[in-house]
Protein backbone atom coordinates (compact mmCIF):
# COMPACT_ATOMS: atom_id res chain seq x y z
CA UNK A 1 0.00 0.00 0.00
CA UNK A 2 1.49 3.28 -0.90
CA UNK A 3 0.97 5.22 1.75
CA UNK A 4 1.91 9.30 2.88
CA UNK A 5 1.91 11.29 5.83
CA UNK A 6 0.74 14.50 5.57
CA UNK A 7 1.58 16.56 8.97
CA UNK A 8 -0.16 20.28 9.19
CA UNK A 9 0.70 21.18 11.69
CA UNK A 10 3.04 24.48 12.82
CA UNK A 11 4.73 23.42 15.71
CA UNK A 12 7.63 20.83 14.67
CA UNK A 13 7.96 19.12 18.08
CA UNK A 14 4.09 19.31 19.07
CA UNK A 15 1.44 16.66 18.86
CA UNK A 16 0.66 16.40 15.90
CA UNK A 17 4.30 15.91 14.63
CA UNK A 18 4.64 13.00 17.16
CA UNK A 19 1.97 11.15 15.65
CA UNK A 20 3.26 11.25 12.08
CA UNK A 21 6.87 10.43 13.48
CA UNK A 22 5.24 7.48 14.92
CA UNK A 23 3.48 6.43 12.41
CA UNK A 24 6.19 6.82 9.83
CA UNK A 25 8.35 4.13 11.67
CA UNK A 26 5.10 2.10 11.87
CA UNK A 27 4.88 2.47 8.01
CA UNK A 28 8.29 1.46 6.61
CA UNK A 29 7.87 2.76 3.04
CA UNK A 30 5.49 5.59 3.76
CA UNK A 31 6.40 9.13 2.71
CA UNK A 32 6.16 12.04 5.36
CA UNK A 33 5.65 15.67 4.80
CA UNK A 34 5.52 18.70 6.81
CA UNK A 35 3.26 21.39 4.79
CA UNK A 36 5.25 23.88 6.86
CA UNK A 37 8.49 23.22 5.58
CA UNK A 38 6.66 23.58 1.57
CA UNK A 39 7.26 26.72 -0.29
CA UNK A 40 3.78 27.71 -1.04
CA UNK A 41 2.89 30.88 -3.15
CA UNK A 42 0.38 33.20 -2.18
CA UNK A 43 -1.05 33.74 -5.05
CA UNK A 44 -2.62 30.45 -5.05
CA UNK A 45 -5.21 30.83 -8.23
CA UNK A 46 -4.49 27.62 -10.22
CA UNK A 47 -2.77 29.14 -12.94
CA UNK A 48 -2.25 25.36 -14.99
CA UNK A 49 -5.36 24.05 -14.38
CA UNK A 50 -7.20 22.77 -17.46
CA UNK A 51 -9.20 20.04 -15.95
CA UNK A 52 -7.48 17.43 -17.38
CA UNK A 53 -5.45 15.19 -16.05
CA UNK A 54 -2.74 16.32 -12.83
CA UNK A 55 0.48 17.26 -14.07
CA UNK A 56 3.32 18.86 -11.49
CA UNK A 57 3.17 22.23 -12.93
CA UNK A 58 -0.37 22.40 -12.08
CA UNK A 59 0.88 23.67 -8.90
CA UNK A 60 3.84 26.07 -8.07
CA UNK A 61 7.34 24.64 -7.48
CA UNK A 62 7.17 24.16 -3.39
CA UNK A 63 4.28 21.67 -4.18
CA UNK A 64 5.02 19.14 -6.67
CA UNK A 65 6.90 16.51 -4.75
CA UNK A 66 3.59 15.98 -2.85
CA UNK A 67 0.76 16.62 -4.80
CA UNK A 68 2.43 14.01 -7.26
CA UNK A 69 2.42 11.85 -4.00
CA UNK A 70 -1.33 12.58 -3.14
CA UNK A 71 -1.72 11.27 -7.00
CA UNK A 72 0.11 7.75 -6.55
CA UNK A 73 -0.80 7.53 -3.00
CA UNK A 74 -3.52 4.34 -1.98
CA UNK A 75 -3.22 6.02 2.19
CA UNK A 76 -3.31 9.49 3.06
CA UNK A 77 -2.76 9.65 6.51
CA UNK A 78 -3.20 13.79 7.52
CA UNK A 79 -2.49 15.12 10.78
CA UNK A 80 -3.88 18.73 11.67
CA UNK A 81 -4.40 20.68 14.97
CA UNK A 82 -7.74 22.18 15.72
CA UNK A 83 -6.86 25.83 15.64
CA UNK A 84 -10.25 27.88 16.54
CA UNK A 85 -12.26 25.06 16.01
CA UNK A 86 -10.89 23.38 12.49
CA UNK A 87 -8.45 22.70 10.78
CA UNK A 88 -4.66 24.80 10.83
CA UNK A 89 -4.45 27.21 8.54
CA UNK A 90 -1.73 25.55 6.40
CA UNK A 91 -3.86 22.41 6.36
CA UNK A 92 -6.36 24.57 4.79
CA UNK A 93 -4.16 26.03 2.11
CA UNK A 94 -2.96 22.94 1.09
CA UNK A 95 -6.33 21.20 0.86
CA UNK A 96 -7.19 24.11 -1.29
CA UNK A 97 -5.04 23.17 -3.67
CA UNK A 98 -6.61 19.72 -4.51
CA UNK A 99 -8.84 21.84 -6.60
CA UNK A 100 -6.17 20.86 -9.45
CA UNK A 101 -7.20 17.10 -9.07
CA UNK A 102 -10.84 17.84 -10.45
CA UNK A 103 -11.97 17.85 -14.42
CA UNK A 104 -14.14 20.62 -15.50
CA UNK A 105 -17.75 18.84 -14.40
CA UNK A 106 -16.09 18.49 -10.80
CA UNK A 107 -14.92 15.39 -10.80
CA UNK A 108 -11.62 13.19 -9.80
CA UNK A 109 -9.34 12.92 -12.05
CA UNK A 110 -7.10 10.21 -10.82
CA UNK A 111 -7.99 6.47 -11.05
CA UNK A 112 -9.22 4.58 -7.83
CA UNK A 113 -11.04 5.29 -4.52
CA UNK A 114 -7.98 6.07 -2.35
CA UNK A 115 -8.34 5.82 1.49
CA UNK A 116 -7.71 9.07 3.75
CA UNK A 117 -7.37 8.85 7.30
CA UNK A 118 -7.64 11.80 9.44
CA UNK A 119 -6.33 12.81 12.87
CA UNK A 120 -7.30 15.78 14.64
CA UNK A 121 -4.75 16.71 17.82
CA UNK A 122 -6.75 19.25 20.07
CA UNK A 123 -6.26 21.17 24.01
CA UNK A 124 -10.20 20.54 24.81
CA UNK A 125 -11.18 17.54 26.15
CA UNK A 126 -13.98 16.65 24.64
CA UNK A 127 -13.96 14.63 21.30
CA UNK A 128 -16.94 16.61 20.41
CA UNK A 129 -15.49 19.34 20.35
CA UNK A 130 -13.31 17.97 17.36
CA UNK A 131 -16.89 16.38 15.86
CA UNK A 132 -17.79 19.37 13.50
CA UNK A 133 -14.17 19.19 11.79
CA UNK A 134 -14.49 15.43 11.34
CA UNK A 135 -17.30 16.03 9.56
CA UNK A 136 -16.20 19.18 7.26
CA UNK A 137 -13.32 16.43 6.41
CA UNK A 138 -15.50 13.75 5.72
CA UNK A 139 -17.50 16.05 3.25
CA UNK A 140 -14.44 17.21 1.39
CA UNK A 141 -13.52 13.61 0.90
CA UNK A 142 -16.65 12.81 -0.60
CA UNK A 143 -15.65 15.13 -3.42
CA UNK A 144 -12.68 12.88 -3.88
CA UNK A 145 -14.00 9.76 -3.22
CA UNK A 146 -11.43 8.99 -0.61
CA UNK A 147 -13.13 6.60 1.85
CA UNK A 148 -13.18 8.78 5.15
CA UNK A 149 -12.02 8.31 8.73
CA UNK A 150 -11.33 10.57 11.16
CA UNK A 151 -10.03 10.20 14.68
CA UNK A 152 -9.67 13.22 17.93
CA UNK A 153 -6.63 13.11 19.90
CA UNK A 154 -7.99 15.58 23.19
CA UNK A 155 -6.08 17.06 26.24
CA UNK A 156 -3.41 17.72 24.02
CA UNK A 157 -1.25 20.54 25.69
CA UNK A 158 1.05 22.70 24.05
CA UNK A 159 4.45 22.57 25.96
CA UNK A 160 3.98 18.26 25.80
CA UNK A 161 3.42 15.35 23.98
CA UNK A 162 2.02 13.52 26.34
CA UNK A 163 -1.55 12.94 25.10
CA UNK A 164 -0.11 12.13 21.75
CA UNK A 165 1.96 9.29 23.43
CA UNK A 166 -1.00 7.73 25.41
CA UNK A 167 -3.30 8.19 22.65
CA UNK A 168 -0.77 5.86 20.03
CA UNK A 169 -1.89 2.74 20.18
CA UNK A 170 -5.47 3.81 19.95
CA UNK A 171 -4.83 5.54 17.12
CA UNK A 172 -2.67 2.39 15.49
CA UNK A 173 -5.63 0.52 16.05
CA UNK A 174 -8.16 2.24 14.38
CA UNK A 175 -5.64 2.98 11.52
CA UNK A 176 -5.46 -0.94 10.77
CA UNK A 177 -8.78 -1.71 11.40
CA UNK A 178 -9.35 1.51 8.66
CA UNK A 179 -6.87 -0.39 5.72
C1 LIG B 1 -4.02 29.36 17.49
C2 LIG B 1 -4.51 28.19 18.29
C3 LIG B 1 -5.85 27.89 18.32
C4 LIG B 1 -6.31 26.78 19.02
N1 LIG B 1 -7.65 26.52 19.03
C5 LIG B 1 -8.09 25.40 19.65
C6 LIG B 1 -9.48 25.08 19.63
O1 LIG B 1 -10.30 25.78 19.08
N2 LIG B 1 -9.87 23.95 20.26
C7 LIG B 1 -9.00 23.13 20.91
O2 LIG B 1 -9.41 22.11 21.45
N3 LIG B 1 -7.67 23.41 20.94
C8 LIG B 1 -7.20 24.53 20.34
N4 LIG B 1 -5.85 24.83 20.37
C9 LIG B 1 -4.93 23.89 21.01
C10 LIG B 1 -4.28 22.98 19.99
O3 LIG B 1 -5.24 22.29 19.21
C11 LIG B 1 -3.39 21.94 20.69
O4 LIG B 1 -2.39 22.60 21.43
C12 LIG B 1 -2.73 20.97 19.71
O5 LIG B 1 -1.97 20.07 20.47
C13 LIG B 1 -1.83 21.66 18.77
O6 LIG B 1 -1.18 20.71 17.97
P1 LIG B 1 0.37 20.47 18.10
O7 LIG B 1 0.60 19.91 19.49
O8 LIG B 1 0.69 19.50 17.04
O9 LIG B 1 1.06 21.79 17.92
C14 LIG B 1 -5.40 25.95 19.72
C15 LIG B 1 -4.02 26.28 19.69
C16 LIG B 1 -3.59 27.38 18.99
C17 LIG B 1 -2.10 27.68 18.98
Amino acid sequence: MNTIIINAAVKADGNSSFIADALAKKYEGSKTFDLSGLGFETDYENKYRDGGSFRPEMVEEGLRDIMSAVVDSDLIIFISPNYFGFISGLAKLFLDRFHVLLNKSGRPTFEGNKKFFFILTQGSPNRSHGQSTLDWMKGFCNIFNFKFYGVVVPSCSYSNTDSARVKMEEISMSLSMFI
